[in-house]
């Protein structure tokens, strides 16, 4: 690690011995220099254990390492995949027509513009019934088969937008090579009005092909005919989506520059602009180029995703923080969480730097989380009172889509609630005052004492948009690329490739004939894969 990050940990280990309400005593307004506000944004890290010291020191180092110029490197097509010698491009994906990005000294602006053409044409077609299936019929279903960031992306965002949706339209998503996935969408569907969109970079994903296949087989079973008007593709393999009937005109491109994770801004987007419109697509992709300027430009101290980026580093390297909870209290972001799971997790979860050596710190944390206020009943308690330190990050908006009633006032007075009680936990004299006022005999107040205590002290940091709309989703998604990208840096991780994808996928293939024939005998399997094999045949076959 660098040499600045000492001094960062020497900050760090005595601001660790000190509770986060003490902070606030010292610096009853620190929120002030622990937050921004932008016209449609909050954000609050000022419940994380740093103080302006820190923070200071966290800048320093972040110029030391030239953070935000790396980061303009990578906008400007350096080769930053260093495992598969690729740039780096999602920034691209949402840049201005005028703009020039050279690769290999060619513009790809361009090339962007005229698949975003394609979408848009091809989306308004779909939307307004021009496009129609071999009966004449409008488009009343998409599916889209995909996986990983074929599939999190997009999904995550219809569902998230569902409200500037075209209701006339449903949207679904196949994932799972688990034939129930595909099973249970297609027995709503009717082959005379379902579009299908095969979506994988490479077109030779397994789970993504085996679903590709079956439906196609579903279609032309269910008295489909003419294929070639109920799918489409998004790949950057022309061979096989050809191979799979799909005519070249359907099929929308993208480039070994965008990473999975990072696609929702290619054509993998196209069913979110056949669901909320092109021009509301259009205002995503300006959200996600909204933040890709601030990250470029803004001066550090004010740069929200390399802040955010070194308070998520800070937390794992020097408080042993490696949990960190996303809980959007917003119905819409329901998928949010499981979304950044693949975008941080398969990004920075590594343990070799970037010249191959093995790191000898931690890297990312584990990411998980789930909606509030649901997530308050169910985990919560661990969150309050468990002994793993969890890093939580609160997101909301102000302005609800729905309102009914005081609900949206009860989820927000929610979200903010817990993002106090955690930080502030509860004394014994609080308890015991809260006790005083019950029936209980002395030695049953003392006894329940320990229970309903809180520690507090636990780091939060809260993201209050001011409403949901494509603009400021764009935005916020951007925000979590740029704070990984920043990570990444810190960790010294190519956070762009996933080897640790690949192991599992060989293995499955080796398995597979066994699994479906039981004379086939494996070579080199350990007893526990064995047995387990056997059993699938004794049980299937009982
Ligand atoms: O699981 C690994 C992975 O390569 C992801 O990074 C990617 O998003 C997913 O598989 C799907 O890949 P493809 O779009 O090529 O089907």
């Amino acid at each position: 690690m660098i040499q600045h990050w000492n001094i960062i940990e020497q900050y760090a280990s005595v601001l660790k011995q000190v509770h986060l309400k003490e902070l606030f005593i010292e610096d009853a307004g620190r929120v002030h220099s622990c937050s921004h506000t932008l016209p449609f944004a909050f954000v609050d890290y000022s419940r994380q254990r740093v103080n302006a010291q820190l923070l200071e020191e966290l800048c320093v180092f972040a110029r030391e390492i030239n953070i935000r110029e790396q980061f303009v490197q990578m906008m400007q097509g350096a080769k930053i995949n260093v495992t598969e010698q690729r740039s780096v491009l999602h920034t691209a994906l949402r840049a201005p027509k005028d703009s020039v990005i050279n690769i290999d000294g060619q513009n790809i602006v361009p090339e962007i513009h005229a698949v975003l053409d394609q979408i848009r044409v091809f989306s308004d077609a779909i939307r307004k019934g021009a496009l129609r299936g071999y009966s004449g019929k409008t488009f009343t279903d998409i599916v889209n088969i995909g996986i990983g960031g074929s599939d999190l992306g997009p999904n995550m965002v219809c569902n998230a937008l569902r409200y500037y949706s075209n209701r006339d339209i449903s949207v679904h998503f196949v994932s799972n090579v688990d034939p129930t996935h595909l099973a249970e969408t297609l027995r709503t569907c009717s082959p005379e009005t379902t579009l299908f969109i095969i979506s994988s970079k490479t077109f030779t994903t397994e789970e993504t092909m085996a679903n590709a296949f079956a439906a196609k087989e579903w279609f032309l079973q269910h008295g489909g005919t003419s294929w070639e008007l109920h799918a489409c593709a998004v790949s950057a393999n022309i061979e096989k989506t050809s191979a799979f009937g799909i005519p070249s005109d359907r099929v929308f491109g993208f480039w070994d520059w965008v990473g999975g994770r990072y696609s929702v801004w290619s054509a993998i987007g196209l069913s979110i602009a056949i669901s909320i419109g092109y021009e509301h697509f259009e205002q995503f992709l300006a959200g996600a180029h909204e933040m890709d300027m601030h990250m470029a430009s803004e001066e550090i101290e004010n740069n929200i995703p390399i802040i955010l980026g070194l308070i998520d580093a800070l937390n794992v390297i020097c408080y042993d923080v490696h949990s960190h909870s996303i809980i959007p209290y917003d119905e819409y972001l329901r998928l949010f969480p499981a979304f950044l799971q693949q975008m941080m997790m398969e990004s920075n979860g590594k343990s070799i730097t970037r010249e191959g050596h093995e790191i000898v710190y931690h890297t990312s944390p584990i990411i998980w989380g789930q909606p509030g206020t649901d997530a308050q009943h169910s985990f919560f308690q661990l969150l309050h009172q468990g002994t793993e330190q969890v890093n939580t990050e609160f997101i909301a908006c102000a302005k609800p889509l729905n309102p009914i009633g005081d609900m949206h006032e009860r989820l927000l007075a929610n979200c903010a609630a817990q993002s106090a009680a955690l930080m502030h936990g509860k004394t014994q004299n609080e308890v015991m005052q809260d006790i005083s006022k019950t029936n209980l005999s002395e030695a049953e107040k003392r006894a329940l004492i320990p229970h309903k205590l809180f520690s507090g002290d636990r780091p939060s940091t809260t993201i209050l948009l001011k409403e949901l709309t494509p603009f400021t989703l764009g935005w916020l998604i951007a925000l979590y690329e740029h704070r990984t990208f920043v990570q990444g840096i810190v960790w010294d991780i190519c956070s762009y490739d996933q080897w640790g994808v690949e192991l599992g996928k060989v293995m499955a293939a080796s398995i597979l004939p066994a699994v479906k024939d039981s004379s086939v005998v494996l070579e080199s399997q350990d007893c526990s894969t064995e047995q387990l094999i056997s059993t699938i045949h004794v049980f299937r076959n009982a």
